[in-house]
């Protein structure tokens, strides 16, 4: 017998999963494929994490942690917001998480109600729409493009909430197009949510990722916002499935029941790690890998726009290109598909991020050295016969 539950329905895999299959194919017949689909820093995690863990594990730190984490890891968090952004939030309100995965997992289901809707942008991270639908909310999508940099702004925000509306989930630096909201834009937004009694919740799994300006935290405006972060990106630590969450304090009991009852704790290890994440030696290797990112991002923005991709929204953060393609192709996925074959160059079409003319859009990630880089546009450009 087989009987799924009938959510499984609307949830959809990764259509660059099957991209990824058929590049694994070509590159287990011998031929050489540039990875510009992964969503993930090329470089390992920085050592101080690396031998705090084996440290940990070695000295017999493999037990439960408290279900929302370390209090000297979460003491860190608090010390790392007061460092970096000059805002004060207390240990209390941090939980440490699964990932942001796990904080995304958390949040609805703290907030989403059977039924309740959400408003997300269209493009947008696709497990976002995915994790609501277990827990029953409903996704809501407010279309954005390049006339308001890909993000959702007041005007947009009223226009889409309904009464049946509960909140919205934005993401800044953004996925796939690595935008970002300034902190007035965020203050905008989150008085719009409480004009309608809404949840707001922000993303911020992209900071320490940008590149012309640091990117201002939700928490300086208001600790009724839920703040998303994780050590994956920043931190180079995807695999060790860490994360963070700032918690409005009327529902600090709630998560951590929620905490107790679905993961018990994050990982203890990961977190023993995550504790030399905030030290000064870390974050300078951290800072040199930045300023790395930005090398390739100011390389690749241009390379693609010769080839005649147009980067129509400023990639401020992350390390995503979103690029509209519709002067070389009339659809991204056959693209995609086609690029891989004659190519070798893996890139991420825009149906995986939304149903918001996905055909137009392509994103590539530079999470690969600039000769390589260097090497898929060439490739590209002899594709296109420039
Ligand atoms: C916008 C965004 N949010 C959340 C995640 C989840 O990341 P993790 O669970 O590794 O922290 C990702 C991963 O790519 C992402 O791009």
């Amino acid at each position: 017998m087989y009987r799924p539950a009938q959510r499984l329905a609307d949830i959809e895999p990764f259509h660059v999963v099957e991209l990824l299959t058929r590049a694994r194919q070509l590159e287990a017949e011998g031929r050489d494929i540039i990875h510009m689909e992964v969503g993930e820093p090329d470089f390992p995690t920085p050592e101080p994490i690396t031998n705090a863990a084996v440290n940990a594990i070695k000295s017999g730190k493999t037990k439960y942690t408290e279900a929302l984490g370390l209090p000297e890891l979460r003491q860190a968090i608090s010390a790392f917001y007061h460092k970096r952004y000059g805002v004060s939030v207390p240990a209390s309100r941090i939980a440490v998480t699964n990932g942001a995965s796990g904080a995304l997992n958390l949040a609805f289901a703290c907030l989403a109600d059977p039924g309740s809707e959400w408003l997300l942008t269209d493009p947008g991270y696709p497990c976002n729409r995915h994790i609501l639908r277990t827990f029953d909310g409903r996704p809501q999508n407010i279309p954005v493009g390049p006339e308001t940099n890909f993000q959702p702004t007041p005007e947009l925000l009223r226009q889409h909430w309904k009464p049946s509306t509960a909140g919205l989930l934005v993401a800044s630096p953004a996925n796939p197009t690595g935008t970002l909201l300034t902190l007035a834009e965020i203050e905008a937004l989150a008085e719009v949510c409480r004009e309608n009694n809404g949840h707001f919740l922000v993303d911020e799994i992209y900071h320490g990722l940008t590149y012309e300006i640091d990117a201002p935290t939700a928490c300086s405006a208001g600790d009724d916002i839920w703040v998303l972060n994780s050590f994956s990106k920043y931190f180079q630590m995807t695999g060790w499935r860490l994360g963070w969450m700032v918690i409005p304090e009327p529902y600090l009991r709630d998560v951590e029941k929620l905490a107790q009852n679905l993961t018990l704790c994050p990982s203890t290890p990961a977190q023993y790690g995550a504790l030399a994440a905030f030290e000064p030696e870390t974050i300078a290797l951290l800072e040199i890998r930045r300023a790395e990112f930005r090398r390739r991002r100011d390389f690749l923005a241009p390379a693609l726009e010769q080839i005649g991709f147009r980067v129509t929204a400023r990639p401020e953060g992350a390390f995503y290109l979103y690029c509209d393609c519709s002067a070389l192709a009339d659809d991204s996925y056959t693209l995609a598909k086609d690029l891989l074959e004659k190519t070798g160059v893996a890139a991420t079409p825009g149906l995986d991020f939304g149903s918001n003319e996905p055909e137009k859009y392509i994103r590539f990630a530079y999470t690969t050295d600039v000769a390589r880089l260097a090497e898929a546009a060439e490739r590209l450009s002899r594709y296109f016969g420039r």
